[in-house]
């Protein structure tokens, strides 16, 4: 609805500026014009005295004739005649005459209609000794005519004659017919006496009136109106003149007479349109870009915040998006803490589950040195009483390196039992394997298992966590030794293959494993169930022991017994740093 408005009030400025710049343009093309109506006015005012002239000139000259002086008898008068008319001839005068005080004609060029003229008002002028003038229609032809009449003086300086030339009208204005603006003249009664418009002839002007009337008296349209300075008529006066036009006025004083012209204003009017639809037609087109221009920014701005509030919805629906999502990362983190800490109990029951299965024969490793303590101590205490300090002291030494050796047993069940996370790291594979050696060997001794491991010198390094890698060890050791629990022979084979990548190998002789596919899986077990042993924990616990140090655990069957291999990543020290 605004911008209705807006329109509306443009396109009513717009109409007000070209309203304005037709005025001024028609005002500027008018002064234009009334210049050149003016110059045309003058010349045609200067050719119409100057023919004029000739003719008063004439009658002067002729008057003072020495030929006009003597007309006593016909031959003098036939001879004024003769020159009258010879000079007339020559200058195109209608007729010459010369006349005597009483207005009687004495000689002509032309017979006259009124042989006696003393009533012309050229003639009595002349009488008085001016120079006389007056102009009239011929009755009988209707020929309009201009008369001059001098006087002719004489030695005494009186008046004694008057000489009329009488010149045609038409003849005069034959000269400018074909000038194009319409000239008329008028005489001091107001009657168009010359003109090159022959329709506006004896049109005359009423008193105090600016239009002209036609000689019969008809009604025309007639209206003026003042643009500026200017005077411009609206008329309807035939098709020779124009129907609006500029109105110039010029008195001639010499001849008695007002010059008027009527030039049309139409080619003005043509002018002032051209400029004023010129400026409507660029304020016109500068408006409509100007438009389009403002229509394509507000376009554009809907589209803008339209986009904008689809980018708020998305941002809205992808924040809402990110906060369920982090909702779910922390879910997922809690899950995979609960998930680590039942890892971490499971670990814990397998390291038990294998201290339990241990548990008798630890309690005879631990009970043999003791009792062996006890003894060494009473038959110290024998040989004190008897003097023989060098065997009891023998048998300190003794009991003290069995107390050493049971302290290192029991220290090893207590790291192993230990309940703690421990960091991964550089860990000794030579120490990891001694230690599950030492902890099982109990149980081995018991069971009368043979146990082939020749720890090498050096000790040889791996990535992993040192307890962890023991609890490996220990189940890798009891289940072979449970799988060889049936048979007579029973023997453990332990080396480290040192390669790319290092390799534990364990292998018995016992009958070998009976499904390989699912050895891995928790709670997968030959052994008795409900039994201390055979939970069918220990390898699946392994697996994802071996599997976050980097390594791989796999079982294989040999052609008696099984092999088990545990590869590890070796320590370098570059990797620390
Ligand atoms: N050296 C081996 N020879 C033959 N079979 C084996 C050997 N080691 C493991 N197995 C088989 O793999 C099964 C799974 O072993 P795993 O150590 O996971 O469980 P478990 O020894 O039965 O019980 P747990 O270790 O929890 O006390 C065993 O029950 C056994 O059948
Ligand atoms: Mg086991």
């Amino acid at each position: 609805m605004q911008r209705v408005w807006v329109i509306l009030g443009f396109l009513f400025a717009v109409g007000l500026l070209t309203a304005g710049v037709w005025s001024y343009g028609y005002r500027q093309a008018l002064s234009q014009l009334s210049e050149k109506a003016e110059a045309d006015l003058e010349l045609a005012a200067d050719r119409l005295s100057t023919q004029m002239q000739v003719y008063q000139e004439l009658a002067v000259l002729m008057a003072t004739h020495p030929v006009l002086r003597a007309l006593e008898t016909p031959v003098q008068q036939q001879a004024a005649r003769a020159i009258l008319l010879d000079v007339a001839d020559k200058t195109s005068a209608v007729n010459m005459m010369y006349l005597d005080r009483s207005g009687q004609v004495l000689a002509s060029a032309q017979p006259v209609e009124w042989p006696n003229m003393a009533d012309h008002p050229a003639f009595r002028r002349a009488l008085q000794g001016a120079m006389g003038s007056a102009h009239g229609v011929v009755e009988s032809s209707g020929d309009r005519t201009y008369s001059y009449a001098a006087p002719a003086f004489s030695d005494a300086g009186q008046v004694e004659g008057v000489l009329i030339v009488v010149a045609d009208v038409q003849d005069v204005e034959q000269t400018w017919r074909g000038s194009t603006e319409a000239v008329f003249f008028t005489d001091g009664d107001g009657v168009v006496f010359i003109s090159n418009r022959s329709d506006l002839l004896f049109w005359h002007r009423d008193e105090g009136q600016l239009g002209l009337t036609p000689p019969d008296g008809g009604v025309v349209d007639f209206a003026s109106v003042l643009v500026g300075p200017h005077e411009v008529w609206e008329l309807n006066w035939g098709r020779y003149l124009p129907s609006r036009a500029l109105h110039l006025m010029l008195d001639l004083p010499v001849i008695d007479m007002t010059a008027e012209v009527l030039v049309d204003v139409a080619p003005a009017q043509r002018l002032a349109g051209l400029q004023a639809a010129t400026v409507a037609a660029i304020c016109l087109a500068f408006g409509a870009l100007l438009y389009l221009a403002t229509e394509r920014r507000r376009t554009l701005a809907e589209a803008n915040t339209i986009l904008e509030s689809r980018v708020a919805q998305r941002t809205h629906a992808l924040t809402a998006a990110n906060t369920a999502l982090r909702h779910e990362v922390r879910e997922r983190e809690d899950a995979e803490a609960a998930l680590k800490h039942a890892q971490e109990e499971l670990i814990q029951a397998g390291k038990l589950s294998a201290l339990g299965q241990m548990s008798a024969g630890i309690s005879h490793e631990l009970n043999q040195p003791l009792m062996a303590i006890q003894q060494f101590a009473d038959n110290g205490a024998a040989f004190l009483s008897r003097g023989r300090d060098e065997k009891a002291s023998e048998n300190l030494t003794r009991i003290s390196a069995m107390a050493a050796r049971m302290a290192r047993i029991i220290k090893n069940l207590r790291a192993f039992s230990r309940n703690e996370s421990e960091p991964m790291g550089k860990v000794n594979l030579v120490q990891v394997i001694d230690t599950a050696v030492e902890l099982t060997e109990a149980r081995l001794r018991t069971e009368d298992v043979r146990m082939d491991w020749a720890p090498p010198n050096n000790p040889v390094y791996a990535w992993g966590g040192e307890v962890r890698l023991v609890q490996v060890f220990v189940n890798l050791i009891n289940n072979a030794a449970d799988a060889m629990s049936g048979q007579d022979d029973r023997l453990i084979r332990i080396a480290i293959d040192r390669g790319d990548k290092l390799a534990v190998t364990v292998r018995d002789i016992g009958p070998g494993i009976e499904n390989s596919e699912k050895l891995f899986e928790p709670f997968y077990t030959t052994k008795a169930v409900g039994t201390s042993e055979g939970m069918g924990l220990g390898l699946s616990i392994s697996y994802g022991l071996v599997q976050s140090f980097g390594g791989n655990i796999r079982g294989a069957n040999l052609d008696t017994g099984a092999l088990f291999t545990v590869e590890l990543e070796p320590f370098t020290e570059h990797e620390v740093a």
